[in-house]
C-alpha cells in the first residue's frame, strides 16, 4: 500500500513544446543524460538525417524518414520516475501534437533566445494555456548571440497574458556568456564550454556578494551590470507564488545552453520541487483521485501501424488513477466491454519494452484491434466513469477529396471513417452535397500525404485530392441557430462534422471578423468538445 502510495507520489509527467530548432530534441537528451537513461550525449539525436533516432520506431516511419506520432519516454532522476511525452514539432506536426498535450500534467516551454516567441509555440501555448497547466520556460541557446532578458520576459507576459518569475538570470550571451545569477542561492554559476556538452557538469558557484571572486570570474564591467540589473529584478518582477505556478498563471524562467549542459541540473531541481505529482482528473461531474487504487484511464493518441503486413493499430493511454496490472481484465467503456490490455509497452529511452503494471501519470501503449477512440475511457468493471474526452482541436489546412473510381464508393467512406475515428484527418460534409465529396481538415500537411498512402495501401482506393484555399474553421456555439441565415461573405463556408456539428470554415482570420461582426451574437469556438464548445471568441 505504502509502495503504491509513493509510487504516484514520484510521478511526473510532462511534455516539452517548442518551435522548431529551438533545442526541444537536445534537452530532452540532456535530461536524460542527467537521469543516467544514456550515458553520453548523441544517442538521442544523431546526425541531422537521423533527428529522430529515438522517437522514430514504427518501421515504415524510419523509412519515410518521418516520425508521425510522438512517443514517450520514461527514466528515473533523483528518486523521480519522470515521463517526456515528445510532441512532434517539424513536417509531422499534427492534431496529435496537441492531443498529447491532453496527458501531460505539465509543459516545458524551449525558446531560442536569440527569437523569442515563435509560431509553433504559439499554438502550443494556447493549449496548455486552455487546461491551466504549470508552464516552464526555458531560454536557451545562451552561449549564442541572445536578445535582451528583459524584453525576452516582456514578450512572454504580453503575448501569452501571463507572469513570468526568472529563477535565473544570464551573465552576457554569445562569447561573452559567463553563466547565471541562482535568484535563490544567491550565487552565480559560472559557464565553461570546454567540454561540449558531453557530460554532466556541475559549474563553479560564487556568492554574488563575493566582489573579488566575481570580478575575477566575470569582469568588474559584467559584475557591475549584473548587479544592477538584480536590483531591477528584484525590484519590478513579480512575485514568486508555488500556486500561481501550479495553476499556470506564473511561469519559472530559466536561461540556459542545452548544448552545452548548461543549467539543466538546476532547472530539473526546480521543477520537480514546484511540480506535484499527478493531480485528479475530471469525469463528468465527479473528480477521479490518481490514488484510488481502481484503475483508469484515457486514450489519448491512435498510432496506425501503416505496414499492410500488420493492420494493427497502437493505442496510447494516460493513466488516471491507480495501477495496471498487466493479466488482469479491464473495462472499455465506450464499447462496453472486458478485455485484456495484450503486450502492453511502455518506451524507456531508446527501447519499447513490455511491462507488467504501470500508475498514474504513466503512459500505456497497447495494440488495438480496432476498438478505441480518441478520447475513450479504459477502467475497472462496476467503476463507470467517462473522462471528459479529448477537444477536437481546428485544422489549418484543407482539401476536397473524392475517390477516383467510383465503384469503391464503400472502400472510400469505411477508410474515411476509419482514419477519422483514430483522429489523423477531421472529415466535413457541405449540407446537402452528398457524401463522396469530402472536406478533410488536418492541422499539418503531412496527413494528406499519410491519408493518400493508407487508402490507396489499405483500402485500394486512389484519390483525387485539391487543396482549398480555407485557413480557418471555427465551431458554431449558438444553440438552435440555422447556419442558412447566417450572412456569410465570400470566403467563407458553412460545413458540418460527422456528429452533425456546424462550422464555419474562412479563408482567414479576416473573414472571421467579418462574419462576427455581420452576425451579433453569434459565437465561434476554436475546439469543441463533442456537442459543447470551448474557447470562445
Ligand atoms: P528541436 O528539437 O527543437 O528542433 O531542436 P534541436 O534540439 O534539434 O536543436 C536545433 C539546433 O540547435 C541543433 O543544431 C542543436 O545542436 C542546436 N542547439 C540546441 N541547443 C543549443 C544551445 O544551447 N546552444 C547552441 N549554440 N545550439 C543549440 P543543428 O546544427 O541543427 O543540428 P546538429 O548538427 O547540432 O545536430
Amino acid at each position: 500500500m505504502q509502495n503504491f502510495k509513493s509510487e504516484i507520489e514520484r510521478r511526473r509527467t510532462f511534455a516539452i513544446i517548442s518551435h522548431p530548432d529551438a533545442g526541444k530534441t537536445t534537452l530532452t537528451e540532456k535530461f536524460l543524460l542527467y537521469g543516467g537513461a544514456i550515458a553520453s550525449a548523441g544517442s538521442v539525436k544523431g546526425k541531422q538525417s537521423d533527428k529522430h533516432a529515438v522517437s522514430d520506431w514504427m518501421d515504415l516511419e524510419k523509412q519515410r524518414g518521418i516520425s508521425i506520432t510522438s512517443s514517450v519516454l520514461q527514466f528515473e532522476y533523483d528518486g523521480y520516475c519522470i515521463n517526456i511525452l515528445d510532441t512532434p514539432g517539424h513536417q509531422d506536426f499534427s492534431e496529435d501534437t496537441y492531443r498529447t498535450l491532453m496527458a501531460a500534467d505539465s509543459a516545458v516551454m524551449v525558446i531560442d533566445a536569440a527569437k523569442g516567441i515563435e509560431p509553433q509555440t504559439r499554438k502550443l501555448f494556447k493549449v496548455c494555456a486552455m487546461r491551466d497547466i504549470p508552464i516552464f520556460t526555458f531560454i536557451n541557446k545562451m552561449d549564442r548571440e541572445a536578445r535582451d532578458p528583459f524584453d525576452l520576459l516582456d514578450e512572454l507576459e504580453k503575448e501569452f497574458g501571463i507572469g513570468t518569475y526568472p529563477m535565473n538570470w544570464p551573465i552576457g550571451c554569445g562569447q561573452k556568456f559567463r553563466g547565471v545569477y541562482d535568484r535563490e542561492a544567491r550565487q552565480i554559476l559560472s559557464f565553461d564550454d570546454s567540454h561540449r556538452g558531453r557530460e554532466r557538469i556541475s559549474g563553479i558557484d560564487c556568492d554574488i556578494a563575493d566582489t573579488e571572486r566575481l570580478d575575477s570570474l566575470i569582469g568588474e564591467a559584467m559584475r557591475e551590470e549584473l548587479c544592477e540589473q538584480v536590483e531591477l529584478l528584484d525590484g519590478a518582477c513579480f512575485d514568486f507564488d508555488l500556486d500561481a505556478v501550479r495553476h499556470g498563471k506564473l511561469s519559472p524562467v530559466f536561461f540556459g545552453s542545452a548544448l552545452n549542459n548548461f543549467g539543466i541540473e538546476p532547472f530539473l531541481k526546480h521543477f520537480l520541487r514546484m511540480t506535484t505529482s499527478p493531480l485528479p482528473r475530471v469525469a463528468g461531474d465527479v473528480s477521479i483521485d490518481p490514488f484510488d487504487e481502481k484503475f483508469s484511464a484515457f486514450v489519448f493518441k491512435i498510432q496506425a501501424n501503416m505496414n499492410k503486413a500488420h493492420r494493427d493499430r497502437i493505442a496510447f493511454m494516460r493513466i488516471c488513477s491507480g495501477r495496471f496490472q498487466r493479466d488482469r481484465e479491464y473495462y472499455h467503456v465506450q464499447g462496453q466491454k472486458s478485455f485484456r490490455l495484450s503486450q502492453p509497452q511502455q518506451m524507456m529511452a531508446s527501447e519499447r519494452e513490455v511491462i507488467n503494471e504501470a500508475y498514474a501519470g504513466d503512459i500505456i501503449g497497447v495494440f488495438d484491434p480496432g476498438i478505441f477512440s480518441i478520447g475513450d475511457t479504459v477502467c475497472e468493471r462496476g467503476s463507470k466513469i467517462t473522462f471528459e474526452g479529448i477537444p477536437t482541436f481546428a485544422p489549418e489546412h484543407f482539401a476536397m477529396v473524392e475517390q477516383v473510381d467510383s465503384m469503391k464508393r464503400k472502400q472510400f467512406a469505411k477508410g474515411m471513417n476509419q482514419i477519422a475515428q483514430e483522429g489523423a484527418i477531421q472529415i466535413f460534409f457541405e449540407p446537402g452535397a452528398g457524401l463522396e465529396r469530402v472536406i478533410v481538415g488536418v492541422v499539418g500537411v503531412l496527413q494528406f500525404e499519410v491519408l493518400e498512402y493508407r487508402l490507396k495501401n489499405e483500402y485500394g482506393c486512389d484519390l483525387r485530392r485539391n487543396n482549398l484555399a480555407f485557413e480557418q474553421i471555427r465551431w458554431i456555439t449558438n444553440e438552435g441557430l440555422d447556419p442558412k441565415t447566417l450572412k456569410l461573405s465570400h470566403g467563407t463556408k458553412w460545413v458540418q462534422d460527422f456528429r452533425g456539428n456546424n462550422l464555419l470554415i474562412f479563408t482567414s482570420e479576416w473573414a472571421i471578423r467579418w462574419v462576427l461582426e455581420d452576425n451579433p451574437g453569434l459565437t465561434l469556438a476554436e475546439f469543441s468538445r463533442g456537442n459543447a464548445g470551448g474557447g470562445e471568441e
